[in-house]
């Protein structure tokens, strides 16, 4: 018997012997389609190879392919648990022609795979093909042998495979496989055909058009090859089983549900067993390609599916969140075939944790509400729109949770008045918008949020993706179009681009369509959570609906992941080497650069920024896994995430953590640094390559700055520092090495020579060169009556130092006046004039420093009766004001006299 694993294997190689590439499983969410959901079939990742526009380095493929049908066009999720064959996750095998083999050979192909691989016995088997496929009946016949009887001809769409509205077409044919009269059911096209008893395992899909709108249908460029082989339902077949979930892979998992329960399945509880395995599959595969639970839309399925599971725990006895312990068993039954299981296995069971410890406190009394509503109905009952909605709204029963409880008592919701219900609380929260401080120009965002819902971001995942048009504003209005050279704001049903938001600056880069060309300047979120790009059409013209390639510019989002996730990094060293009081008071994310703004009562001095530095750079260099989880705020709170202080949170909010687990918060830490935050980061911090704190600063009291660059702009940094420092040792003669212990040398070579020049100067000014004796000094020395001055003017000499020159002066004369002019540099004069101690009570000092500030043009004065000193700003007058101190002690002396 052929295990799950053992199929999936023969059929890649079997593909692989005959040509084919083998290629990866695309995720889940799919990138290259704004139309779908989710991934519904194996063909989605190359959707752009048929259609010509994608070139692969191959003409044919082979893939297993994950598969998630639970929204959208393709939607299995009430089924599940109920029919032996619906899942919500499945795996898809299959086989791709781009433009190389058609019918004949993939016929060929199918045929033998399954009869001389697989081993099925042709009189079990049965075909459809399109009605009007006489080709593919006629293939069937001659490489099959098939009797007319066994190739039923169906009109319906069933034979006509879209995987959506628009995108790659084409009739198909199906295989059936005839698994006995014990099972109901009859063949396709009969009226019994829904039984389970003939299955469809098989879809050779001869893709040959293109659905480009809903009324135009263009022919590919080449016909090819699409074909989805169901690896669950042919496991089922191989291992002679009735119903998907008696299979290896299955069994598995229902035995890892009952031992964790402690019992087995039986008779009234096997539905809630298999609800539970099946969305295990597809909650914990939708969590490891980047969707986490929210309240629209990938995010809301996810939810919805999670839910429905966890209510069947309930009813299975349940007492504690049961979903995150089934974890391990789905690594280990499907983790070999998709290694991003493995990777994410902590992030699943985290988040299914969670979610399953969040909706158990209010699943009871829900529970309870929806049994006393619904006690007095009977089978074809319609339950309460009303109190559906309140079941959603208050107690986080989706819709179809509340359905699902009520179907197996043949009770529907009356939907229409939960639409009533949910229309008159949008009403409600539109009402509290009005008033929201925005101005005119801002009003368009709200309805636009309130007809377009949220955009769904993509961007921690991936940078590129498609999106769909779904609005588009031009000088602060709603617009049908923006034309070539014309600027405004274009939102989309998705988009990878990041919206300006927690510091973070909004990401730029291309939009492209059939001759469209958009380049985005700006991104930013308006109305919550509406993502808005801003830029130019450079090329063609932009419409409402239509599909385009977004791609951020990737190097700059790079660069600005290094320097969000080294905020992180330094937000945590600051607290370490300053104290816990360290709290966010804002930050600056950018591609060449970052500031992080903190609570610090005093600047921090270079040895502090150096321990932050380098701490930081430590946890660089550890090159450890960065992590985003998403968490209750309280939880968070409790493994040690740092918050921005007063910032509103949602209930649930995103953690990213990074490097090894600090010894503070022990085995509850998450890792070394740990944040709430929005943001999008580096994969590993290693990728951060370096961290360069560039500058240390004051905001406003009490709250400090730091500025930093990471990886390249760090070097560019460090190395053209380095460059400055090469050309100033060369400058120096010398290395840098030498550098500092040959400017301290210098400097004090200047210190001395300021001095000897100084020296120099005053010598110089008072009676030129030579030994500065005292008769050159004395040689300027006039008498006023009996009463000697030395007055002189002199250049070169600053003002500080004429006190001295005048000190000098009167030592020599020993008794007398001394008055100093000094003619600085730029025309200004300063005055000093000393009066010898016998004579004081005869002259002030201060009084005639005054009468040659005046001549100076100045005002004012001071200082002692021995020493007074003034300024003035006519430099030129400097014998004037020496000629008029003589003059006032002349008149002074005449009078005494
Ligand atoms: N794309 C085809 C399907 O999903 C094979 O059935």
């Amino acid at each position: 018997m052929s295990g799950v694993n053992d199929i999936r294997s023969k059929f890649l190689d079997f593909f692989a012997a005959n040509g084919h590439e083998i290629v990866p499983s695309s995720p889940l969410v799919p990138r290259n389609d704004p139309t779908l959901m989710f991934t519904n079939a194996g063909m989605v990742q190359f959707k752009n190879v048929f259609t010509g526009v994608e070139k692969r380095p191959y003409q044919r493929a082979t893939t297993s392919q994950k598969c998630v049908r639970a929204g959208g066009k393709h939607n299995d999720l009430d089924n599940v648990g109920y029919t032996a064959r619906h899942l919500t996750f499945f795996e898809m095998l299959g086989n791709f022609s781009f433009g190389d083999y058609f019918k004949e050979r993939a016929i060929e192909l199918a045929w033998n795979l399954i009869t001389k691989e697989f081993g099925l016995k042709k009189d079990k088997l049965l075909v459809t093909v399109y009605h009007t496929d006489d080709e593919a009946a006629l293939l069937w016949k001659k490489i099959a042998g098939f009797t007319d009887d066994r190739i039923i001809r169906i009109a319906t769409s069933d034979n006509f495979w879209a995987m959506g509205d628009t995108g790659p077409c084409g009739p198909c044919s199906e295989i059936f496989i005839d698994r006995g009269e014990h099972i109901w059911g009859g063949p396709p096209g009969s009226p019994e055909e829904d039984g389970d008893r003939f299955l469809e395992f098989w879809n050779l899909v001869f893709m040959q058009f293109e659905q480009v709108t809903k009324e135009e249908r263009l022919p590919l460029p080449r016909p090819s090859i699409d074909t989805g082989l169901g690896l669950e339902r042919m496991a089922c077949v191989l291992q002679g089983v009735d119903s998907v979930f008696e299979t290896d892979l299955f069994r598995n998992l229902i035995d890892a549900i009952a031992s964790a329960l402690g019992h087995a399945p039986q008779e009234q509880t096997v539905a809630s067993f298999r609800v539970i395995a099946d969305h295990l599959r597809s909650s914990a595969f939708l969590i490891s390609d980047g969707v986490l639970p929210s309240n629209e839309g990938r995010g809301y399925v996810l939810r919805r599916i999670m839910r429905r599971a966890m209510r069947h725990a309930q009813l299975l006895g349940a007492r504690d969140p049961l979903m995150h312990r089934l974890v391990w068993a789905l690594v280990r039954e499907m983790g070999q075939a998709y290694p991003e299981l493995v990777r994410a296995e902590k992030l699943i069971e985290e988040t299914l944790r969670l979610e399953e410890a969040r909706f158990r406190k209010t699943l009871e009394r829900g529970l309870t509400i929806l049994d006393e509503k619904s006690a007095g109905l009977k089978k074809g009952d319609m339950f309460d729109g009303d109190t559906a909605f309140t079941l959603y709204d208050t107690y986080g029963f989706p819709l179809d949770l509340t359905q699902d409880a009520l179907k197996s008592r043949g009770i529907s919701v009356d939907q229409v008045s939960f639409t009533d219900a949910m229309d008159r609380q949008r009403t409600k929260a539109r009402a509290s918008w009005s008033g929201s401080g925005d101005t005119a120009s801002e009003n368009v965002w709200f309805p636009l949020r309130e007809k377009l819902g949220a955009t769904e971001f993509l961007g921690y995942d991936t940078e590129t993706a498609e999106g769909v048009v779904t609005a588009l504003v031009k000088d602060g209005k709603d617009a049908d179009s923006l034309k070539t050279g014309e600027s405004g704001a274009i939102v989309l049903n998705q988009t990878p681009f990041y919206a300006e938001s927690g510091g973070q600056v909004g990401d730029t880069g291309l939009m492209t369509g059939e001759g469209v060309k958009f380049r985005v300047t700006e991104t930013q979120k308006k109305a919550g959570d509406l993502f808005v790009h801003i830029g130019t059409v450079e090329q063609g013209t932009v419409k409402l609906g239509t599909a385009l390639q977004l791609d951020v510019d990737h190097g700059r989002r790079s660069s600005i992941r290094a320097h969000h996730s080294a905020t992180h990094l330094l937000h945590e060293a600051l607290r370490q080497v300053l104290g816990d009081h360290i709290a966010q008071r804002g930050s600056l994310v950018a591609p060449d650069r970052l500031r992080f703004d903190f609570v610090h009562p005093k600047p921090i001095t270079a040895e502090e920024l150096a321990r932050v530095e380098d701490i930081a750079n430590e946890v660089v260099l550890e090159n450890d896994e960065v992590t985003t989880r998403l968490m209750a705020v309280d939880d968070a709170r409790e493994a040690g995430a740092r918050a921005l202080f007063g910032e509103k949170y949602g209930d649930e909010v995103r953690v990213v953590s990074m490097g090894k687990q600090s010894r503070e918060h022990g085995q509850n830490a998450l890792g070394w640094s740990v944040e709430l935050c929005g943001g999008t980061h580096v994969r590993r911090t290693g990728d951060i390559g370096l961290i360069s704190v560039t500058g240390e600063s004051a905001v406003s009291s009490g709250v400090r700055r730091i500025e930093a660059l990471t990886g390249r702009h760090a070097r560019k940094h460090a190395n053209d520092t380095m460059s400055i420092a090469k050309t100033a040792a060369s400058e120096l003669r010398t290395t840098v090495d030498d550098m500092p212990a040959r400017i301290a040398a210098l400097m004090e070579e200047r210190k001395k020579l300021e001095r000897d020049l100084t020296d120099a100067r005053k010598k110089l000014a008072m009676g030129g060169g030579g030994a500065g004796n005292g008769a050159a000094v004395a040689s300027g020395v006039r008498e006023v009556g009996n009463v000697k001055l030395l007055a002189r003017a002199v250049e070169g000499v600053e003002t500080k130092d004429l006190k001295s020159l005048v000190d000098d002066g009167k030592k020599q004369i020993g008794s007398g006046v001394v008055a100093i002019v000094g003619v600085t540099e730029d025309g200004k004069a300063g005055v000093v004039v000393g009066v010898t101690a016998d004579l004081t009570s005869r002259f002030s000092a201060v009084e005639l420093v005054k009468i040659a500030s005046a001549a100076l043009g100045g005002k004012g004065g001071g200082g002692r009766p021995d020493m007074a000193q003034a300024g003035g700003p006519d430099g030129a007058k400097a014998d004037a004001a020496l000629a008029a101190i003589e003059q006032a002690m002349t008149k002074q002396e005449s009078a005494g006299a």
